[in-house]
């Protein structure tokens, strides 16, 4: 019996498999009463009252609005058929355009992040301090985070990470933007010159290797900076 139960449960789920609700009905020309889907007037929540009273309105707005795009279509359609090479005229010829050189898809609009910990601002001004007191007639440094320190092997250095071992294969875009959020220093030689001689003071700051990193990923070094965040990530763990 229940083995008979389950065949025609089996046999109607076949049969209404596709099984839909529809909440507007039409009489056709034979008098046939109909569902229609695809309709303006079909609601999507047959129990609000407050929707069924402006499906007229809606109607009229759906109705406006096709009306507009089609007369929008036509106007594209038309200027197609006059203009050839639109874009490359558009491109050649718009001041913003030209302005930019290239177009928009070209760009690379990944955004740089950075978070700035408050002991940016206590160097920024010791950077400050010290720039006026230098000889700038010298070749400036560059924070070499793998010839400042070696550190013991620590998990928070993530070497065991393929990505970060293998960091030489890496390639990046320069993060230009990032300048003016980690730094005042207008000249960016300058500033990495600056956290080298920090950096030769205090081996074992965390802030200042991770200030390197910050040099690196402006010129778009990716082996270099992983190499000090990574070191500044190791310090950071170890720091009481
Ligand atoms: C840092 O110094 C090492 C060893 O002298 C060198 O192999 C490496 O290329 C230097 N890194 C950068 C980014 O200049
Ligand atoms: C990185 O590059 C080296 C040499 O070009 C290659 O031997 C190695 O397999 C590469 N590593 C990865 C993870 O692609
Ligand atoms: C070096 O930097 C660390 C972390 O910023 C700090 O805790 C430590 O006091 C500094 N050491 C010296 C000698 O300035």
């Amino acid at each position: 019996m229940a083995v008979n139960m389950s065949r025609w449960f089996i046999c109607l789920l076949l049969i209404f498999k596709e099984c839909r609700a529809s909440t507007h009905w039409v009489v056709t020309e034979e008098g046939k009463i109909q569902t229609q889907l695809d309709s303006t007037f079909s609601l999507k929540r047959p129990y609000d009252l407050l929707a069924l009273m402006e499906q007229e309105k809606r109607a009229i707005e759906v109705e406006e609005l096709k009306q507009k795009l089609i007369i929008q279509k036509e106007e594209i359609d038309r200027r197609e058929d006059k203009e050839t090479n639109l874009e490359g005229k558009i491109y050649a010829t718009d001041e913003d355009c030209v302005a930019a050189e290239k177009p928009l898809t070209d760009f690379d609009l990944y955004a740089s992040t950075v978070v700035p910990f408050p002991p940016y601002k206590k160097f920024g001004d010791e950077f400050t301090e010290y720039a006026e007191t230098m000889d700038f007639d010298i070749i400036f440094k560059k924070p070499n985070c793998s010839e400042i320190v070696d550190l013991d092997f620590s998990m928070h250095a993530f070497e065991h990470l393929s990505s970060v071992r293998d960091r030489q294969n890496l390639t990046m875009t320069a993060e230009i933007g990032l300048h003016h959020a980690v730094t005042t220093v207008e000249n960016i030689q300058l500033y990495g010159h600056l956290v080298y001689e920090f950096l030769q003071k205090n081996k074992t700051s965390w802030i200042l290797f991770d200030m390197a990193a910050y040099y690196w990923r402006i010129h778009g070094d990716a082996a270099a900076a992983i190499e000090c965040h990574s070191k500044s990530s190791a310090l950071f763990s170890k720091r009481i």
